[in-house]
């Protein structure tokens, strides 16, 4: 079956790996990547596939309801993939407005074009949003987040992304407007923006520079390779439940303390550093505000229904992140100059 699949925020780390697989694997497919290339945005990750024939870059504002309107009517995407999103917490925390436009006024504006697009001929079309685990706010020492959990958000960025779960799902119920959400955890790998807990600690590895944990250390995320997120972002697209929601995650939970002594090992090793040379970098910090204690998913209803699970360990994950970004240093510094400097000294105060 051809399709013209609109995927948004295809030039920001998640959205990229998508981008590259539907790419790849589906030639009858016209993918057209919608980004506005904000700070996150980075089309070197994609520049490969320029050429592709299947494939169409456009850059522009999710929140630009005129422009968006019109580009539903030129194209007349049967199928958007929605990952746009302004996607960190510390970011959120300086500057939720900015989170409520892009998060929730976008999705609301691209939900809308692609009603009104179909009117109700909703046959073989399909709104899928990718969200996040954080909607579920908290857990404490024991428990998973499973697709019953309530929502009980802490962050700005975690109550936009629920805010746009909740109307993704109510244009379900009130328009039959066909969707489906995923609610993923912690993503790594390749190409993500170093702000984030892993390619900001290499980074700093890598410059020498303190490696700035938050509060004592003792905060637990469930982490995932992003292709193994991409793959799961293929099989719900394909073979997902409309009006269903799946919890993505990779089985995987770490304290951030044992995940920096982790990469810093690998680090060293990697570096031919003395052994604790990297670890001597560890400082602690002030911690986040509302800091969130314990992600961790039950991924087993897409295990289940759609036979997903995580392809790679995460040692093996690691050490390939840890591969790439050494591999890339002109990218790493490339988007590590400008902005990001007046970022991480306002963020880290040196
Ligand atoms: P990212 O910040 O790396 O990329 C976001 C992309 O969206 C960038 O390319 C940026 O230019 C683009 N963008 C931002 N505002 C835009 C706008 N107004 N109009 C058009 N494009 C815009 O984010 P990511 O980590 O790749 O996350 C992608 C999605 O996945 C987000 O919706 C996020 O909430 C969700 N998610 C992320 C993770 C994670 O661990 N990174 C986990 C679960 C869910
Ligand atoms: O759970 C999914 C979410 O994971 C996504 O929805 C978000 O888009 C993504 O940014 C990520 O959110 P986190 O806040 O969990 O990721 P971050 O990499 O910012 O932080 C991971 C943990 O590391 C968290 O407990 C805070 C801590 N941390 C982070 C930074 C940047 C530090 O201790 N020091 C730091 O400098």
């Amino acid at each position: 079956m051809n399709r013209n699949i609109l995927i948004t925020g295809g030039a920001g780390f998640i959205g990229s790996h998508v981008v590259r697989l539907f790419v790849e694997k589906y030639s009858e497919y016209r993918i057209y990547n919608l980004d506005a290339l904000t700070y996150a945005g980075n089309l070197e990750n994609l520049s490969d596939l320029e050429s592709s024939s299947n494939y169409t870059f456009i850059k522009g504002d999710i929140t630009d309801e005129n422009f968006i309107n019109a580009l539903f009517l030129k194209y007349r995407f049967d199928s958007v993939i929605h990952l746009a999103a302004e996607s960190h917490v510390d970011r959120s925390i300086k500057d939720p407005l900015a989170f409520v436009k892009t998060n929730v006024i976008g999705t609301m504006i691209l939900l809308n074009a692609f009603k009104n697009c179909w009117n109700t001929n909703f046959n073989d079309k399909l709104f899928y949003h990718i969200s996040t685990d954080e909607v579920y706010g908290t857990l404490g020492e024991i428990g998973l987040f499973t697709e019953q959990t309530s929502y009980d958000p802490n962050s700005p960025y975690s109550a936009s992304k629920a805010s746009s779960d909740h109307f993704v799902r109510a244009y379900g119920e009130t328009y039959n407007l066909p969707y489906v959400i995923t609610n993923c955890s912690n993503n790594y790998g390749q190409n993500q923006f170093p702000e984030k807990l892993i390619p900001l600690f290499i980074n700093n590895i890598i410059n020498d520079k303190p490696l700035p944990v938050y509060g004592d250390g003792n905060y637990t995320r469930d982490w995932l390779y992003v292709k193994d997120h991409a793959i799961a972002i293929d099989l719900v697209f394909h073979k997902g439940k409309q009006g269903n929601t799946y919890n993505i995650g990779g089985f995987n939970e770490w304290k951030n303390i044992d995940l920096v002594k982790l990469l810093c090992e690998q680090m060293d090793t990697k570096l031919n550093n003395e052994k604790g040379t990297s670890e001597k970098l560890i400082t602690y910090v002030k911690d986040r505000p509302g800091h969130d204690l314990r992600y961790a998913i039950d991924a087993s209803k897409i295990n289940q229904e759609l036979g997903w699970k995580p392809s790679v360990t995460f040692e093996q994950g690691l050490k390939r992140t840890i591969d790439w970004y050494l591999d890339n240093e002109r990218w790493l510094s490339g988007v590590t100059s400008g902005e990001y400097q007046s970022y991480y000294q306002k963020q880290y105060n040196h």
